[in-house]
């Protein structure tokens, strides 16, 4: 029979510029990480079976679904979560302020993880196209919006330039 690991190991990383130590156990998830032990719970969970996205992170920079990744690969990494994304002083991230402007959500369930993808896009695509976007977003389901209004949003950060 096998048996279940339970060592703990000391995880070490940088969360929205912090610098966090925590003891998890092998098979613990990133996302709980974050959301239980750390307490950072904008991050969320949608599902099962990595298809939602609301999980979505940065893990050194790229977007990754944070109920995909184990705790312990995450170990001397640098995260952002949607809570790190914003300017210090209470303003809204550019990408935030499109999503309010341009009525891109509904229930917010979806729009942490929504957030971080498309800051992935934009900094791989600064100008993508309405297919591109699409595209890029299918990866992140919203049961409420029908799109439409998020590739709007997307669609009028294009031209902008700054999207850190
Ligand atoms: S909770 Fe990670 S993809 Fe759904
Ligand atoms: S706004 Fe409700 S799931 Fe997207």
């Amino acid at each position: 029979m096998i048996e279940a690991d339970n060592t703990l190991h000391t995880v070490t990383i940088a969360i929205n510029g912090a610098r966090k130590t925590a003891a998890v156990e092998p098979r613990r998830l990133l996302v709980h990480l974050i959301r239980d032990d750390l307490g950072l719970t904008g991050t969320h969970i949608g599902c099962d079976t990595s298809q939602c996205g609301a999980c979505t992170v940065e893990i050194d920079g790229q977007a990754v679904k944070s109920c995909t990744v184990l705790a312990v690969m995450a170990d001397g990494a640098s995260i952002t979560t949607i809570e790190g994304v914003a300017p210090k002083g209470g303003a809204l991230h550019p990408i935030q302020a499109a999503f309010h402007e341009h009525h891109a959500l509904q229930c917010g369930f979806c729009t942490p993880g929504m957030i971080m993808s498309v800051r992935q896009l934009l900094r791989d695509h600064p100008s993508p196209s309405e297919s591109e976007i699409r595209h890029h977003l299918t990866g992140n389901i919203c049961r409420c919006t029908g799109y439409h209004n998020i590739v709007r949003a997307v669609e009028s950060l294009a031209t902008e330039a700054h999207h850190d």
